[in-house]
């Protein structure tokens, strides 16, 4: 199997390759990334020399870029290349609408060019809006509420046309809340945790008391190669964890791991705009073709927290430039 992964130095794509080269002998793998601010060579850097690897460094909505990608011949594409982060798509909608919907667009349109025999579509439970009460199907109305969420429903929404429309070989993977190894500073668990073993606060949005459902980066991983060999065309999968949290709780083990105190480290800042209160998806579907997580979220935590204490020449330089530039922007006025 041949595989170009678009997006594969981000968090869950560098997670997904290494999975794949582990876990799949004799499978390769392209590369293809645009090396923006979340796209780090640093994720990768330990597979360069593997034979199965080549990295091609490229943005999925530039179509010679996909082609040349795509050059060797294709069994399957798996794209990861977006713009994933709720705070900046409020600061900066374009480059969201951008990759996340025109940059899918390309990527079918390459898929019908060259007949790539199948396509998976990495998106996530947001697009299902606030879920105030059950759990979200894969054939639920999509109800997404941030500049994000609404250009991931926009992709998902040009998979599912271009299967019903042209048969595409397509299949979508909906996600929850993804924690582990090589996540950007800037998310929840990443930024709480790095800031902790700084010594400073951790900035909680609101009462804190949104619930999200966990699942290990690896356990996301696993279930989009899954999904890649066993799921059906034209479906979308539910992935998720089945630890929902609030964000409360998971700060509160976050500060007690990283031997602080909730009087001191802990700041109840102005909420995030429009903030959808709970996620929540039924992972039947998945489970039906053989899915089902491994990793144990109080044991993911732990050993995630210790990989950032481990890790501090991974994450440290990321924590200055752009990032500074941004966390200004995003909390200095909170
Ligand atoms: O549900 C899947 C989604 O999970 C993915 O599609 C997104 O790409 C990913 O970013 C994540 O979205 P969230 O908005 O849920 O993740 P984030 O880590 O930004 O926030 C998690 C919760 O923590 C959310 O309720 C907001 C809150 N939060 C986050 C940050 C960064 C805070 O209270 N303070 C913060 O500084």
């Amino acid at each position: 199997m041949r595989l170009l992964v678009t997006g594969g130095l981000g968090f869950i794509g560098s997670n997904f390759i290494h999975v794949v080269l582990r876990e799949r002998p004799g499978w390769s793998v392209v590369n293809l990334d645009a090396m923006t601010y979340a796209g780090n060579p640093a994720n990768c850097a330990d597979i360069e020399a593997d034979p199965h690897y080549r990295f091609v460094h490229g943005d999925i909505c530039d179509a010679a870029a996909v082609d040349g990608a795509l050059a060797g011949g294709v069994d399957a594409i798996v794209n990861f290349a977006a713009e994933t982060h709720v705070d900046r798509s409020i600061l900066d909608p374009e480059a969201f609408l951008r990759t996340d919907i025109l940059g899918t667009h390309v990527l079918l349109e390459a898929v019908r060019r060259h007949r790539i025999p199948r396509y998976v579509q990495v998106s996530t439970d947001e697009v299902y809006g606030d879920v105030e009460s059950g759990e979200s199907k894969e054939d639920d109305a999509l109800r997404p509420r941030s500049p994000y969420s609404a250009s991931k429903a926009g992709g998902d929404m040009q998979v599912l046309a271009y299967w019903n429309t042209f048969r595409t070989p397509v299949m979508i993977t909906r996600g929850s809340n993804t924690y582990g190894p090589y996540q950007y500073p800037e998310k929840l668990i990443p930024l709480f945790v790095t800031n902790l073993l700084d010594d400073e606060q951790v900035p909680v949005y609101g009462d804190g008391m949104q619930i999200r459902d966990w699942l290990h980066a690896e356990d996301h991983a696993r279930g989009i190669l899954h999904v890649l060999e066993h799921g059906e065309l034209g479906n979308v999968y539910n992935i998720g964890g089945g630890n929902p949290r609030t964000n409360m709780e998971i700060t509160t083990t976050l500060v007690e791991s990283c031997g602080r105190s909730m009087d001191t480290h802990v700041r109840h800042v102005a909420d995030r705009e429009g903030h959808d209160r709970r996620y929540a998806i039924d992972c039947t579907k998945a489970r039906d073709i053989g899915w089902a997580p491994r990793v144990d979220f109080e044991q993911g935590l732990r050993a995630t927290i210790d990989w950032y204490r481990s890790n501090e020449a991974w994450w440290r330089p990321l924590k200055s430039g752009e990032f500074l530039h941004y966390y200004k922007r995003q909390y200095a006025h909170r």
